[in-house]
């Protein structure tokens, strides 16, 4: 039996979170024994923000390293850069001219990017075109991505199906894959807040290369709800069932089991534990982060992985032209 075609993209912006990683690159590496997986580092997609040249291509390297230090396996996997397969952007631009000014406005993640930035590109607007573009080269049946994704995936499967009834039924409808505990893991100081490496305070967030000491420190600090009892319930206590969503990911054990385990316990014994939890989950990603670092070969596994991709994509963009009226 044929498996299933899985794409997903990530950011090489500086830091990677522990929301990254529960919400999706855990996912990623789940998925990679069942399906054809397609993993990608977006560096088109960083471009948004005209990023520093030699940082991006630092950030791009570890970036790539930190996905195989989780759990990928370059044999299993196709591990990619974006801009090694120019049919991204070519792509990008044509779902560009097929997106609605009025469907772009409307998306929640660059009304609050913008919010917090001086300069807007046309290119952070555009942006969920980009990504469109990306899902769609593939076939794309399953999009694993955390819940702050799950618009940009209407929004694709809106252009694919436009495009679908102008041109002719080309393109594969992505699903989104959205974990249902973890999809969106919130920041320590706010659990109104979806953790992100781009908020201001570090102690918001937990880096997936923090060191242990860092991590004991950030997770003791982190706000409680009222009250002393240890249960999950997101709408009245938010903060400790953001942290007993962690506990729970990061340990392997249920929630309810975490209920039972902490009754009549109280906050600090909870993060204490939690915080050890959180240390052992990452002691090994972050071992193999700096073995791969030394030894340098995400170079090679980067190349082999562009190769197998863009035989994928270009057979697709020649259909995308051809349909478009592009060869003449
Ligand atoms: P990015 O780089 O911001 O994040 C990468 C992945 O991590 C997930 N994530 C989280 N999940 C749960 N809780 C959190 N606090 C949290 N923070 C981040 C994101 O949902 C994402 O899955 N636009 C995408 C990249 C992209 C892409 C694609 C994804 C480009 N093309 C095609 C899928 C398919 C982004 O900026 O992700």
């Amino acid at each position: 039996m044929k498996m299933k075609r899985v794409f997903s993209g990530i950011q090489p912006t500086g830091i990677l979170t522990l929301g990254n990683y529960l919400g999706a690159m855990k996912q990623w590496v789940a998925l990679q024994e069942t399906h054809d997986c397609f993993y990608c580092v977006v560096n088109l997609h960083a471009m948004t923000v005209m990023p520093d040249a030699e940082e991006l291509r630092e950030n791009t390297l570890s970036v790539a390293a930190m996905l195989v230090a989780a759990g990928l396996d370059p044999d299993k996997v196709t591990l990619f850069v974006q801009s090694d397969v120019a049919e991204h952007a070519e792509l990008g631009w044509l779902l560009q001219c097929m997106a609605t000014f009025g469907e772009l406005s409307r998306m929640t993640q660059f009304k609050e990017k913008s919010r917090e930035k001086e300069v807007i590109t046309g290119g952070l607007f555009s942006y969920p075109a980009l990504m469109a573009a990306d899902i769609l080269l593939y076939n794309t049946h399953l999009v694993p991505v955390g819940e702050d994704q799950r618009q940009h995936l209407e929004l694709t499967r809106d252009i694919a199906q436009r495009f679908n009834n102008r041109y002719g039924g080309l393109f594969t409808l992505p699903e989104p894959f959205i974990p249902e505990v973890g999809g969106r893991i919130m920041s320590l100081d706010d659990p109104e807040k979806k953790m992100s490496k781009s908020n201001p305070n570090p102690n918001s967030y937990i880096g997936l290369l923090d060191p242990p000491d860092t991590i004991r420190q950030k997770i003791m600090r982190a706000v409680t709800d009222s009250g002393r009892e240890i249960y999950y319930d997101p709408e009245n206590k938010g903060a400790v069932s953001n942290l007993l969503t962690i506990y729970s990911l990061c340990s392997g054990k249920t929630i309810e089991a975490l209920e039972k385990d902490y009754e009549g316990r109280g906050y600090g014994e909870f993060k204490k534990d939690l915080a050890e939890v959180v240390v052992e989950c990452l002691k090994p990603i972050q071992a193999r982060y700096n073995e791969l670092k030394e030894s340098g070969n995400i170079n090679e596994i980067l190349k082999k992985g562009a190769g197998k991709a863009r035989a994928v994509a270009a057979p697709m963009m020649d259909k995308v032209r051809e349909l478009m009226g592009l060869k003449v």
